[in-house]
Parts: C-alpha cells; sequence; structure tokens
C-alpha cells in the first residue's frame, strides 16, 4: 500500500507539480461516511436505547433476506447506508450505540427508527440533535486517536448522510389531521430551521459534504393506506403535501447553505419521486408488487409485519424481491439496492447537483 501511494505520488509530480498536496503519505485515504436519520437508515440503534424494545424491530422476518437474523433494521435484508458503504468500499456501519469497541475512522451510523427533526417527535428515539451530539463525541474520539490535524482531515472529506423529516409529517398527519394551512407551513419552516441549525453545526465542527434523501411519498406507504380505507390504492394527500414543501424548503435551505459557508457541498436525492415511480409502476423496474407489502397483516400488509415477535399472526411472501414495500413503510433490500445505486451514480435530474460518488471523490 506504501509502494502504491508513493508510485502515484512520482506520477503525480510528472503530470503536474501544482498537485503536490496529492502527495503527503495519508495513513488513511478513504471518506468517513457518517449516517442520520431514522428507521430506513437505522442499522439498529433503536435495540440499544433502554426500554424501547417494540420500536427495534429486530425479530424476525427483519434480515431474513441478507444478515439471516434480525439486525434492528427494518427490511428483510441491506438499506440504503449498507449499500453505499459497499460501493465507497467501506465497511458496513456499525450502529452507533453497538455496546463494544468502536474504530470510528470509517465512520458510523447514528440513525434511530421513528427519529425526527423535532425533539417532540417520538420520544424515546434519538432525535436529529441527540444524533448531533453523538457525532461531537465521535469527533472527540477522532482527535484522540489521529490527533488534531488527521481528525480534521477525517472530518472534512467526510460524506454526512441523512433520510429525516418524515416521521416529524406523519406525526403531524396523524396528530392534527384538520391543521390549518398556515400551521403546516410554519410547521414544515420548523422542521427546515431545526435542520438547518444541525448542519451547521456539522460545518463548523468541518464537515463539507452533505447528503439528503428526501423525504419519501409518505401518503403512498402500506401503513397510512391501512389506517386510512379512504385513501384506497391512491395516496393521502396531507402527509404527500407535507412532503412536497418540506424537498422545496430543503432544496433552498441546501443551495443558500452553499453560498454562504464557503467549501460547502451537497448532494440530493429525490427519492420522493424515485420511490412514487416503483409504487406506481412496480413492472417497470422488475417488480411485481408496488402497493402491498411482503409482511405484515390487514390492508396492504400495512400493519403488525413480524407479528410483535411471532405473538400474533401476520402474512409473509414468499419473495421479497418481488415487493417495493417489505412492511408498512419500509422498502426491500431490493427496492433499497435500485435507491442506493441513484443516490451514489444517478444523474443530475434525480441526485444532484452532486451524486454521492462525486461527494465521496471530491478533494478537500
Ligand atoms: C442505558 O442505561 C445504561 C445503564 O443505566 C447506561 O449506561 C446507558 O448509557 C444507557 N444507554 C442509552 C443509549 O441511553
Ligand atoms: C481503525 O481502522 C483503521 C483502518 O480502517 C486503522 O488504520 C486504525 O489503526 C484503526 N484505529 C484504531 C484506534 O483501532
Ligand atoms: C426548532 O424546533 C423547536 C420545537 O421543537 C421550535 O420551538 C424552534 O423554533 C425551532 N427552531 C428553528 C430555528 O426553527
Ligand atoms: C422474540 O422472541 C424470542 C423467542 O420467542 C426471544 O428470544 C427474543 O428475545 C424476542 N425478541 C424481542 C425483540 O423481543
Amino acid at each position: 500500500m506504501a509502494n502504491l501511494n508513493s508510485l502515484s505520488c512520482v506520477l503525480l509530480i510528472f503530470a503536474s507539480t501544482l498537485i503536490s498536496t496529492s502527495c503527503s503519505p495519508l495513513p488513511h485515504k478513504r471518506a468517513a461516511l457518517f449516517v442520520f436519520g431514522d428507521s430506513l437508515f437505522d442499522a439498529g440503534n433503536n435495540q440499544y436505547i433502554n426500554g424501547s424494545r417494540p420500536s427495534a424491530n429486530n425479530y424476525w422476518p427483519y434480515g431474513e433476506t441478507f444478515f439471516k437474523h434480525p439486525t434492528g433494521r427494518v427490511c428483510d435484508g441491506r438499506i440504503v447506508p449498507d449499500f453505499i458503504a459497499l460501493f465507497a468500499k467501506l465497511p458496513i456501519l456499525p450502529p452507533y450505540l453497538q455496546p463494544g469497541e468502536h474504530n470510528f475512522t470509517d465512520g458510523t451510523n447514528f440513525a434511530s427508527a421513528g427519529a425526527g427533526v423535532l425533539d417532540g417527535t417520538h420520544p424515546g428515539t434519538i432525535n436529529l440533535n441527540t444524533q448531533l451530539s453523538y457525532f461531537k463525541n465521535v469527533e472527540w474520539w477522532l482527535r484522540q486517536k489521529l490527533g488534531f490535524a488527521e481528525a480534521k482531515k477525517t472530518v472534512r472529506r467526510a460524506v454526512y448522510l441523512f433520510s429525516i423529516g418524515g416521521n416529524d409529517y406523519f406525526s403531524l398527519s396523524s396528530s392534527s389531521p384538520k391543521s390549518t394551512p398556515s400551521y403546516q407551513r410554519a410547521y414544515v419552516e420548523m422542521v427546515m430551521g431545526n435542520l438547518t441549525n444541525v448542519l451547521k453545526e456539522i460545518y463548523r465542527i468541518g464537515g463539507r459534504k452533505i447528503a439528503f434523501q428526501n423525504a419519501g411519498p409518505l401518503g403512498c406507504t402500506p401503513g397510512t393506506k391501512a389506517m386510512d380505507p379512504s385513501v384506497g390504492g391512491g395516496c393521502a394527500e396531507l402527509p404527500m403535501a407535507l412532503a412536497r414543501r418540506h424537498n422545496r424548503l430543503l432544496s433552498n435551505a441546501l443551495q443558500k447553505l452553499e453560498t454562504e459557508l464557503p467549501g460547502f457541498k451537497y448532494s440530493i436525492f429525490d427519492y420522493y419521486n424515485s420511490l412514487y415511480d416503483r409504487i406506481f409502476k412496480p413492472s417497470k423496474y422488475g417488480f411485481k408488487e408496488g402497493k402491498a407489502a411482503c409482511c405484515g397483516s390487514g390492508a396492504y400488509r400495512g400493519k403488525n409485519c413480524g407479528g410483535n415477535n411471532g405473538t400474533t399472526e401476520y402474512e409473509l411472501c414468499s419473495n421479497p424481491s418481488e415487493y417495493v414495500w417489505f412492511d408498512m413503510a419500509h422498502t426491500t433490500e431490493g427496492a433499497n439496492w435500485q435507491l442506493a445505486k441513484l443516490l451514489w451514480s444517478g444523474s443530475p435530474k434525480v441526485t444532484g447537483p452532486y451524486n454521492l460518488k462525486q461527494l465521496f471523490e471530491h478533494k478537500l
């Protein structure tokens, strides 16, 4: 490895004397990945929160496809951050709260099923502000282990990947379905205000590369359909409208941060439309079923996947890869693989202004 590094260094000197910074022998060249968010990205943190057994989803058939045992991921197999780590040639990132020794040089995963941006969304989960405080602990760890300069470099080069906001809007839609439009607008602004503060704090600590999977088509989940039979095969309008508004504001907020903060780079993956398309045109993407879940009970199998750890009955499809949805609100490993590929190397129409591959490769 050292030989390879010095070889590429010599070549770079011949290529251009301007690229001299590429020549410093770095002990660790690849960019780390720090994952923040909700159940779409939770690699198992919730099972380690005191007193939160049921929302941890660490029971069968979660995990059946890839890990062959439940890991706390709300999926039959791998989630998007697992595939991003694979594409970035990083190991699968363990959940931050997993007991035992950690090596944070390649990053870690702070996401928590049920979490939102707002502290009041689903108390008991790890909300975004707490996830940020965990990141500060990791930055301290990096300084202790790598020294100040190398820790700084690791933080600068790292990619910060987010999936957050959906639970804030599920929560508003179910608790205040008749809230006024002006209340809803103020609510989305409050979410965005808090989210922007977290991003500014990551920048202040030294992070530069921010990536988002935007809010999904929240009204089209099997869980939403199961709760409200009037939705039928379509989508509930309020959560959809909140997600679209959030996504417009997110895009504006990131553009603004890019102009305000030198060196700030970002990526937004259009999860909303990418998933919507798969729900309504499953066969175009190799799926047989776009609306009902593989696992659960009731209409669209929109609840109770795993039957509360096998204590009640539920249905389970024989081949999850034929389904877009694994359970009430979470996609299958097969769908996650497609979504992750779009995040990684999607065209600017789907993932922009940069995709994750470009963010990872971007030199700082
Ligand atoms: C859970 O409780 C134990 C014992 O009180 C404590 O050491 C640990 O930090 C707690 N974990 C979390 C995630 O709060
Ligand atoms: C962490 O892992 C990296 C390789 O990914 C290795 O170089 C480093 O020595 C490890 N650090 C600690 C403290 O274990
Ligand atoms: C953040 O959210 C809280 C509610 O949890 C709200 O009172 C506050 O105004 C929000 N902050 C911003 C900057 O929007
Ligand atoms: C699920 O049930 C099995 C045995 O029936 C038990 O060993 C396991 O701890 C339970 N898991 C959860 C998350 O409650």
